[in-house]
């Protein structure tokens, strides 16, 4: 989506759409009053003869006004006029954008007028998260299916300061918009590799970027997260990121390790055909690591930061482990595969226990889409959050109400540790269906040595089939990456 900033009356074209907003209270803003004065009265006469409140995400649609230099002009509703700010600015802007992108209008402008630039910039932000479409992959969709405005345009008095505002709130979309083609990829386009290949990429942005492949991967150890890439023909990988940008460059990182399982069938623990396709976002948690660490460094946030993607395909084959089998951990703990589809917490035990090795981070958040179980529980709006700490629980709760990328704190139960307690090995990578969810926590937790954690089971929200949410469109959604970016910026930076 192309977007800039005009002057506040900068002329618009006439296969435009204009969007000005207006209040809960029936206020209009001043732009929205400024355009119905110019029109006569007509803004004024749309809004009594109709059901238009001006409640958030409202919109009122009138076409072909007399007088007016553009093809159509929506008002859209901000909510309490006292509530505005970037958070109504952001959505109300998202609102007007779904409301038109179809509509056979070429472009959008939104009338801001005397706002702050920093509401400015959230427009654009929320237009931006608004207009993602992953279509690569339609040839034959006809033009008039496909969406029409393909430039958005945010009128203010200070176009300067308000495109200054949305640097980095442009980077944080395009990290966003990163995890979400990620997650949106097919799996045979999306493999390992070439999953790291594209984290390579990141290096132009002054990342660093290490890939292990199988045999660096067996001389130290990771037995678990091997075992799981067996059955496929691409090669496991495991992916470091790494991003330095405190002062002080010995300084301990924030680290961040992400599930990046490219396609579950399940392995020999085959899953039903019904659905077996979503799971080519089960490498959301490597999708979101990805783009936090693009974030921050595009951002140059003053932290030192690891990103660990364990990433491997989970197939059936001939070579593939069985249930039954017992592998041997990087930590040295052996693990009892009862079910080879809970596979997501072998590659973590192993990911997880070398970025503790290696970076003795300040915490380290494992982000991975686990469990079936946590849907069953939360739905698909919550990522489960678990924690070993509650200070780093509570910046998690903080940076997730911030964000609207909403997190709901779950129990660790050290009474629960006795379902995944193994016969014959260290521990067992199932526990049965009682608090699925929670068990495939503290499975993780055994992997956690002295070190703050915290574990996001985000199965719900990386993909969504009936969004709520007017940033979010249908499919992949980025879950996390706003998230962690805010976590970074408002607690662990300086
Ligand atoms: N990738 C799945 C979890 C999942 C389910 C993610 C639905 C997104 C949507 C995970 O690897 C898995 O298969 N978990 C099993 C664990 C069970 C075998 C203990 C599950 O949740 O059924
Ligand atoms: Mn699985
Ligand atoms: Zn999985």
């Amino acid at each position: 989506m192309k977007i800039d900033f005009v002057a506040a009356d900068a002329p618009v074209g006439a296969a435009a759409a204009v969007a000005v907003v207006a209040f809960e209270d029936g206020q209009f803003s001043s732009a929205a009053e400024a355009l119905d004065l110019q029109l006569g009265g007509v803004l004024r006469r749309a809004v009594a003869g109709s059901r238009f409140k001006g409640t958030l995400g409202q919109t009122l649609d009138l076409i072909a006004v007399q007088g007016l230099d553009a093809a159509r002009l929506v008002l859209v509703g901000a909510g309490k006029k006292d509530a505005w700010g970037e958070r109504n600015a952001e959505l109300s802007a998202a609102h007007a954008f779904n409301a038109v992108k179809t509509s056979g209008c070429d472009s959008l402008v939104i009338r801001l007028g005397d706002v702050a630039a920093e509401a400015a910039a959230a427009a654009a932000f929320g237009v931006t998260l608004a207009a993602y479409r992953f279509d690569r992959y339609r040839t034959t969709e006809k033009p008039e299916k496909k969406p029409s405005v393909a430039k958005v345009l945010v009128a203010v008095e200070g176009p300067k300061p308000a495109s200054k505002a949305f640097k980095p709130l442009s980077g944080l979309a395009d990290s966003i918009i990163l995890a979400r083609d990620l997650v949106s990829e097919p799996a045979n386009v999306l493999y390992p590799e070439e999953f790291a290949r594209r984290v390579k990429k990141l290096t132009d942005l002054g990342l660093e970027v290490e890939i292990l492949g199988e045999k660096e991967m067996k001389k130290l150890g990771m037995g678990s997260l091997l075992g799981v890439g067996q059955g496929s023909v691409r090669e496991s990988q495991l992916a470091i990121i790494q991003w330095k940008g405190a002062k002080d460059a010995s300084a301990q990182p924030v680290a961040f390790v992400g599930k990046g399982v490219c396609f579950d069938t399940g392995g020999i623990s085959l899953k039903p055909a019904d659905g077996m396709e979503e799971m080519i976002t089960d490498m959301g948690g490597a999708a979101a690591v990805t783009g936090v660490m693009r974030a921050l460094a595009s951002r140059k946030a003053k932290v030192n930061a690891v990103g660990i993607l364990g990433l491997v395909e989970n197939m059936p084959d001939g070579n593939a482990q069985r249930p039954g089998d017992v592998v041997t951990s990087m930590s040295g703990q052996t693990i009892e595969v009862i079910n080879t589809d809970a596979e997501g917490r072998l590659v973590l035990a192993d990911a997880v226990w070398y970025c503790q090795q290696r970076f003795k981070p300040k915490f380290l958040i494992d982000l991975a889409t686990l469990t079936g179980a946590i849907i069953v529980g939360l739905g698909k709006d919550y990522g489960g959050l678990y924690a070993n700490d509650d200070t780093l629980a509570d910046n998690l709760l903080a940076a997730s109400k911030a964000t609207d990328e909403t997190l709901w704190r779950m129990p660790l139960p050290p009474a629960y540790e006795k379902q995944i307690d193994s016969n014959v090995a260290d521990v067992k990578n199932t526990g049965g269906r009682p608090g699925g969810s929670i068990t495939a926590a503290l499975f993780i937790q055994r992997f956690v040595k002295d070190t703050v954690w915290a574990h996001l089971d985000i199965a719900g929200p990386v993909w969504k089939s009936s969004s709520t949410s007017p940033i979010a469109p249908n499919g992949a959604t980025g879950f996390g990456v706003r998230l962690l970016d805010k976590l970074v910026a408002d607690f662990y930076e300086g």
